[in-house]
C-alpha cells in the first residue's frame, strides 16, 4: 500500500483524527501538507513528518474560490461542533458549520480535481461521521453538514470515475480526540459520575462496542482508501461506529 510519490493534503491535519491520518499517509511515503487554523501545530507536525504546513482559516471560503491544488490525495477533515436545540440555535453558528464542513470541502475538491484529472488518478476522502447517516438531537448544524458532505462525496465519485478519481466518506462514531476527552471531563462533572462511567452511560449508548474509536483506526481506513487496492471503491461510506448504524 505504498503511497510513494503521492502528494496529500489533510485539512484540520494538526490535531486529532487529521493528525493521525497525516501521519499514516506520511508513513506510507506520501508528502503530506498539513492544513490547519493552528499554524504552529501544523508546522510542528509537518516538520516531524517531512511534509509541509499550510496555515489557513478554511472559514474564509472566498479565498478558496481561485485556488488550484496540486495534491493527489485530498482529505476533507476539518470540523467543528455546536450543540443546542433548533429553536435556540444561533443562525450564524449554523452558517459557520455549513461553511467549514460543506462549502470549504466543495471548494477544495473543485480546486484539486483539475490536477487529479490531468494525472488520471486521485483520491478524495471525506471525514464524515455516523452523523452523516444518522441524526442526534441538538446537533442540527453538524448533522445537516455531514449529510450534505455525503452528497458531495457521491457526486464527486460519479464525475471523477472516468478520470481515475475516487471519492469516499469515513463515518466514525465517537473518536478519542482532545475534543471528546474534554467532553468526558465536562460530562462527568455535569452528571456527577466518574469519568469511567461517562462513556457507557452518556456517550456510547448507541455503539454496540462500548469504547471510543482510536484516531489510528480511522487513519488506517483512510490510508487503505488512498491506496491502489481501493481503486474500485467509490461513492461509498465506510462506518467505523462500533455498530451504532446497525440499529
Ligand atoms: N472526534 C469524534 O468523535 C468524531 C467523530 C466522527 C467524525 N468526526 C469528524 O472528524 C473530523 C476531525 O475531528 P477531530 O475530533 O479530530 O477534531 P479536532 O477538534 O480534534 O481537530 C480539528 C482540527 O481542525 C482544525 N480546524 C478547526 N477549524 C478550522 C478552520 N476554520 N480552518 C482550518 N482548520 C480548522 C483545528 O485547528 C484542529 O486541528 C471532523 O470533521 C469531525 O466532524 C469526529
Amino acid at each position: 500500500m505504498s503511497l510513494d510519490g503521492r502528494k496529500a493534503l489533510v485539512t484540520g491535519g494538526a490535531a486529532g483524527i487529521g493528525a493521525a491520518v497525516a501521519r499514516g499517509l506520511a508513513d506510507r511515503g506520501a508528502h503530506v501538507v498539513v492544513a490547519d487554523l493552528d499554524g504552529g501545530a501544523a508546522e510542528k507536525l509537518a516538520a516531524d513528518l517531512g511534509g509541509s504546513a499550510w496555515a489557513v482559516d478554511l472559514l474564509d471560503t472566498a479565498a478558496l474560490e481561485d485556488l488550484r491544488l496540486d495534491c493527489d490525495i485530498l482529505v476533507n477533515n476539518a470540523g467543528i461542533q455546536k450543540v443546542a436545540p433548533i429553536q435556540e440555535y444561533d443562525p450564524e453558528a449554523f452558517r459557520r458549520i455549513q461553511r467549514l464542513m460543506v462549502e470549504a470541502p466543495f471548494l477544495l475538491v473543485r480546486a484539486a480535481l483539475p490536477h487529479m484529472y490531468e494525472r488520471g488518478w486521485g483520491r478524495v476522502i471525506n471525514l464524515s461521521s455516523v452523523h452523516g447517516l444518522r441524526a442526534s438531537a441538538f446537533k442540527s448544524a453538524y448533522v445537516t453538514a455531514k449529510h450534505a458532505l455525503e452528497g458531495l462525496s457521491k457526486v464527486t465519485a460519479l464525475e471523477g470515475a472516468e478520470h481515475g478519481v475516487t471519492s469516499n466518506c469515513i463515518n466514525p462514531g465517537y473518536v478519542r480526540t482532545a475534543l471528546v476527552e474534554k467532553q468526558i471531563k465536562d460530562q462527568a462533572q455535569t452528571h456527577g459520575i466518574p469519568e469511567s462511567e461517562v462513556l457507557e452511560k452518556v456517550m456510547l449508548t448507541e455503539m454496540a462496542i462500548k469504547r471510543l474509536v482510536e484516531p489510528s483506526e480511522v487513519a488506517s481506513l483512510a490510508c487503505w482508501l488512498a491506496s491502489d487496492d481501493a481503486g474500485m471503491v467509490t461513492g461509498a461510506s465506510y462506518t467505523m461506529d462500533g455498530g451504532w448504524s446497525a440499529r
